[in-house]
């Protein structure tokens, strides 16, 4: 079956509106429609609004960063789904390993979080990988299936299928040392198998799932021509209009690629 791919960018704390207003300007006159795969831009929560007027009628789609599992509360600093749902936002990162490892999410809660958006309609970008240690002590397909079973813990197959998942071992983020793609395939093939045995085979083929850490125009293909790979969560070279463009094209060539094997 060919899978719908994804370029998504995840850019962090970076650029205020003004800077997203000019992203949008540099981005949208160049692109044109591209076949096979979705655009999703994840600004911080302040410029939202602008990339909401900025990319309406074109194929980009916005996303956030985070979300709290609770639709409103006494929760001071907190953004919750309902929220978002009002800038238009159609996924959301959950699990992002600086999430994990700066603030110390646990697993747990991206397992609510996960939950709540799949109740509301939005997908979760549910992020697994592991440290350099974990993978070097021969840990990470532990560590992978400790954060997916706990990241979908609350799902029925049905809510399963909003689920987007990415694969990025945490010493690829930001390091300019990506994983091979044989090795991300390799994972990727894992968390799919892992999904048909907590969901089902039909649930397993229709989920996305991405790679994600040191992602750029010249070694996207390499990644997403892969079977089992749908797609990239990419970062610092997403915050480059050109370098995101050059990625979205990568990833329309992989898609046809691959439809030629299909
Ligand atoms: P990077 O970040 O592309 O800068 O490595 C990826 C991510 O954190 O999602």
């Amino acid at each position: 079956m060919s899978r719908l791919l994804i370029a998504a960018g995840n850019w962090k704390m970076h650029k205020t509106m003004e800077e997203a207003s000019a992203y949008a300007e540099a981005f949208l006159p160049r692109m044109r429609m591209y076949r096979g795969l979705e655009i999703v831009v994840c600004p911080p929560f302040t410029a939202l609004s602008v990339l909401q007027s900025a990319f309406r009628g074109t194929q980009v789609q916005l996303g956030a960063q985070n979300v709290h599992w609770e639709p409103q509360g006494a929760f001071t600093g907190e953004i919750s789904v309902r929220m978002l749902q009002e800038f238009g936002c159609r996924y959301v990162i959950v699990g992002h390993s600086e999430r994990r490892h700066i603030f110390r999410e646990t697993s747990e809660e991206v397992g609510r979080k996960v939950k709540t958006l799949c109740v509301f309609g939005i997908s979760p970008i549910l992020c697994v990988g592991e440290k350099l240690e974990e993978r070097d002590r021969g840990k990470t397909y532990e560590v992978v299936r400790e954060q997916l079973q706990k990241g979908i813990a609350h799902l029925s197959p049905e809510e399963a299928r909003n689920l987007v998942i990415a694969y990025e071992p945490v010493w690829a983020i930001g390091t300019g040392r990506a994983a091979t793609p044989e090795d991300a395939e390799e994972v990727i093939r894992f968390i799919r198998e892992e999904l048909a045995r907590a969901f089902n085979p039909h649930v397993a083929e229709y989920v996305r799932i991405l790679y994600g850490g040191s992602v750029t125009p010249d070694n996207v293909f390499s990644f997403v021509v892969q079977k089992n790979i749908d797609g990239t969560l990419v970062g610092g070279a997403s915050l480059d209009p050109s370098k995101f463009l050059s990625i979205v094209e990568e990833t329309e060539r992989a898609f046809i690629e691959k439809s030629k094997g299909a």
